[in-house]
């Protein structure tokens, strides 16, 4: 389904009562979004995250989905693993909706990366995988604007960081903030299980297969990856 949104999101912006689904609703993600806030614990509740407000949020996912369709999806879907994950880890309630935050956001440096790089399927040029390598700093730069939260700020520049220090800017193992290796599983387990163009997805536990050798390769954290094993979406 495709619709124009910008009416219904001023609309929705003007009276300033908008949570998550109603912004999401109007821009077509409606069963995702159904289930990403249901999972996103009181967020209906509440009308700002940190100080990032549930409008802007919804402004800047509009934007990425305008952007590349994918990956406002990945965002809306990754925002909700990374709640699970939180929550599964024993997070305080406060915490899961800022983690949760983190990972609906976490691709929002994509807005600053030409949409002919994003939507390129073959192999990236040298200079063309250098712009997509800053996306994580862009967004943490976008963001810095809106809050101080450093478990939203971390999580969004270290996304692609990896234990063992093979990520895009070489921070490694404790130095990776806990935010930042939750989202790094829930972002690794969405490419697994979703189709691409290039690629088919897999069910979850072929991904849980697929991810367990990336612990032994100490790339991502394997109590983070129990946890999200231990979700009933994984079973
Ligand atoms: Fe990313």
């Amino acid at each position: 389904m495709h619709y124009n949104a910008e009416p219904a999101l001023h609309k929705v912006a003007q009276r300033n009562t908008a949570n998550l689904a109603s912004i999401f609703k109007r821009i077509g993600h409606t069963s995702i979004i159904a289930e990403t806030v249901a999972s996103m614990i009181n967020v209906h509740a509440v009308k700002e995250v940190e100080g990032i407000s549930i409008v802007q949020m919804g402004a800047l996912i509009y934007s990425l989905s305008q952007k590349d369709e994918y990956t406002g999806g990945h965002s809306l879907r990754v925002g909700r693993y990374a709640t699970l994950i939180a929550g599964g880890l024993g997070l305080s309630e406060r915490e899961v909706r800022v983690v949760g935050c983190a990972g609906l956001l976490h691709d929002i440096g994509k807005l600053a990366v030409p949409r002919s790089i994003l939507i390129n399927a073959n192999e990236l040029s040298k200079e063309e995988f250098a712009i997509i390598k800053n996306h994580p700093r862009m967004g943490h730069n976008m963001l810095i604007h809106m809050t101080d939260s450093a478990t939203i700020l971390n999580g969004v520049l270290q996304h692609h960081e990896r234990l063992n220090g093979s990520g895009y800017y070489g921070v490694k193992g404790d130095d990776i903030h806990l935010c930042a290796k939750i989202i790094a599983v829930a972002d690794t387990f969405d490419a697994i299980v979703t189709d691409r163009p290039y690629q088919k997805g897999v069910p979850p536990a072929e991904a849980l297969k697929i991810m367990n050798g990336l612990c032994d390769r100490m790339l991502i954290d394997p109590h983070i990856l129990t946890a999200l094993a231990s979700l009933p979406l994984c079973s």
